[in-house]
């Protein structure tokens, strides 16, 4: 859930929403920014903190039928440091190990998504200083592949004023 950007544009769509990060600082700052945002649809929203979405039981909080849409906003692997937490998908060790955790994050999820619904994964890949690039998205898709989703598209975000490789916008 992060700074919650997700449920602040679940309030502005009118689509109900429920927001998990394994992080309670983080949730305790977006709960202002979320509770400030206009409701004009009466959309519920709803923050659970403390919550590793590989284990978290999504059922307990998810409504009967399930939920048509979960948006997945996973650390790049390590590129950030989220917290230190003990958990926190950004501290997990390999690349290997952070994409197996990511398989079981889509695992949980796709236990309480109805039928047709969609998962969205927003990740990004990385690079090392050697200038090795790893394909985090692909891999991930991968895995979520191998849990059973099938692929509907891929949206390419192009960022101006963020560094790429070797310093390229
Ligand atoms: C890229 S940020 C999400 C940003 C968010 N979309 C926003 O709008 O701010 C990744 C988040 O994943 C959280 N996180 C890391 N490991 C987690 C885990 N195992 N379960 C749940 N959340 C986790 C971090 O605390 C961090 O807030």
């Amino acid at each position: 859930m992060g700074s919650g950007t997700t449920l602040i544009e679940c309030k502005r769509l009118g689509r109900n929403g429920i927001g998990i990060d394994i992080d309670g600082k983080v949730l305790e700052a977006a709960r202002s920014s979320i509770e400030s945002e206009p409701n004009p649809f009466g959309a519920t929203v709803m923050t659970f903190r403390g919550g590793d979405s590989r284990t978290f039981r999504l059922s307990d909080v998810v409504p009967e039928g399930g939920i048509s849409l979960a948006v997945l906003h996973p650390p790049y692997h390590d590129i950030i440091r989220f917290n230190g937490i003990e958990g926190d998908l950004s501290g997990i060790g390999s690349l290997d190990d952070f994409i197996e955790a990511l398989g079981q994050v889509f695992e949980n999820t796709i236990g309480v998504l109805r039928p047709g619904g969609h998962m969205a994964l927003v990740i990004g890949d990385k690079f090392s200083r050697g200038g090795q690039w790893y394909p985090v998205g692909f891999l991930a898709m991968q895995r979520a592949l191998a849990c059973g989703f099938s692929l509907k598209s891929i949206v390419v975000k192009n960022f101006t004023e963020t560094k790429g490789k070797r310093g390229a916008e």
